[in-house]
């Protein structure tokens, strides 16, 4: 799925009544997401800090009077129709209509298929496979107007509950909740820190006086279900097992720092000693940056950051050589006060904590250096932290 720039919403109504002959009825927007810190401490029962960005996926919607959901997505140039009788029956097409049709499963399962069928097209801005949760987004975004149009009740919760069942048993990647959550829950000018153990979660304000959150896709394309996510989901269970041996816990984020490295089993396994490091000192990560920005101590922030990625690089191996040197670049550029690979990795982007006066320098070295050391060319974003998904209009 390749999303187009991003379409006004007068673009969308006419596009959409182009293509069904009809005036939608409302129009939705599903942010992406940047995590700012808490790489791979979600389905290990720990904390995670992301923010709901102003990228996302644009939605213009209408019943229709058929039997039929129709999905029309104008950067895959795509349409699926799936018969609402048929929902049970779906197989992976292995494309962007694979959350199309796990969404509307998801309805299958919790017997809420509505009885009219839907129209609905769909348009973006979120680069797609690049570590902002373009799939969060779109299932998220798909799953909260279905709740809408059909009137289902279900509260933002169970929206990305839901979202995350698509991911895991209809798509088969074995993620946490985290993209899911701050995609149906972020709002403007916050992080949420979210203990996806318990599921609490609180807003964090951020906003950072003279600094912005900048982010930098390496363009590296990836695949996650293909890739080795699984892989390090399986690696850190075997880990928890290891401790468990020893200690009663249910997820590898109850464990301590101490925990892991006195434990000698855990230790003459290299894999499993090197994730669950990763994954226990970046749970502590997460929490000494919600301190320091509740103090505004941005510059240890930013060291967090480049021991975040000096972690998912070395110990939980999902950064790459490209990811690398653009985190490298950065500490030599003036104005930065870190940065790190953000989401699952194996390619995707870097976030970067840059003074605001020096982003256009920040631009122009960042593209340049990277330009000379890989064949690929940055794209660089300066966004926002918007709102969750939510209605544009009635
Ligand atoms: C992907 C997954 C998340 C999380 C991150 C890594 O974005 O969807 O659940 O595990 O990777 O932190």
């Amino acid at each position: 799925m390749r999303y187009g720039v991003c379409m006004k919403s007068e673009n969308l109504v006419t596009a959409f009544q182009k293509l069904f002959g009809s005036e939608p009825s409302s129009t939705y927007f599903s942010p992406g997401r940047v995590n700012l810190i808490g790489e791979y401490t979600d389905f290990n029962g720990g904390y995670v800090l992301p923010a709901a960005i102003n990228l996302g996926t644009y939605y213009a919607v209408g019943l229709n009077t058929t039997n039929r959901v129709n999905v029309y997505s104008d950067g895959a140039d795509g349409l699926v129709s799936i018969n609402l009788t048929d929902i049970a029956d779906q197989i992976l097409n292995q494309d962007w209509s694979d959350y199309v049709k796990g969404s509307l499963v998801e309805y299958h399962k919790s017997a809420l298929v509505g009885e009219h069928g839907v129209d609905i097209y769909i348009s973006g801005d979120l680069p797609r496979n690049s570590g902002l949760s373009s799939s969060a987004s779109l299932t998220v975004g798909l799953v909260f107007l279905l709740n809408n149009i059909w009137d289902c009740n279900l509260d933002r919760l169970d929206i990305a509950k839901m979202s995350r069942s698509v991911e895991n048993d209809f798509i088969g990647l074995q993620c946490g909740i985290m993209d899911q959550f701050a995609v149906a829950k972020g709002q403007t000018d916050h992080a949420v820190c979210l203990h996806c153990h318990t599921l609490e979660s609180k807003l964090i304000p951020f906003q950072l006086d003279g600094y912005e959150i900048v982010i930098t896709d390496s363009r590296v394309p990836r695949k996650l279900s293909e890739s080795s996510y699984n892989q390090r989901r399986g690696e850190c269970d075997a880990a928890l097992a290891t401790l468990q041996k020893d200690l009663s816990i249910d997820y590898l984020c109850e464990a301590s720092v101490q925990d892991v490295e006195k434990c000698e089993e855990l230790r003459a396994n290299p894999i499993a000693y090197k994730r669950a490091k990763h994954v226990v000192t970046e749970n502590s990560r997460v929490l000494a940056a919600v301190k320091c920005l509740s103090q505004n101590r941005l510059a240890e922030f930013g060291e967090l950051l480049y021991a975040s990625h000096n972690s998912l690089r070395d110990d939980f191996e999902v950064s790459c050589k490209e990811l690398d040197i653009l985190v490298e670049t950065t500490k030599n550029i003036a104005g930065v006060l870190g940065s790190r690979m953000t989401g699952a990795g194996f390619g995707g982007c870097i976030l970067s904590l840059v003074a605001t006066s020096v982003v256009p320098e920040f631009i122009q070295q960042l593209s340049a250096a990277y330009a000379a050391h890989t064949s690929y060319q940055a794209t660089i974003h300066c966004c926002q932290i918007g709102d969750g998904v939510k209605q544009l209009n009635n």
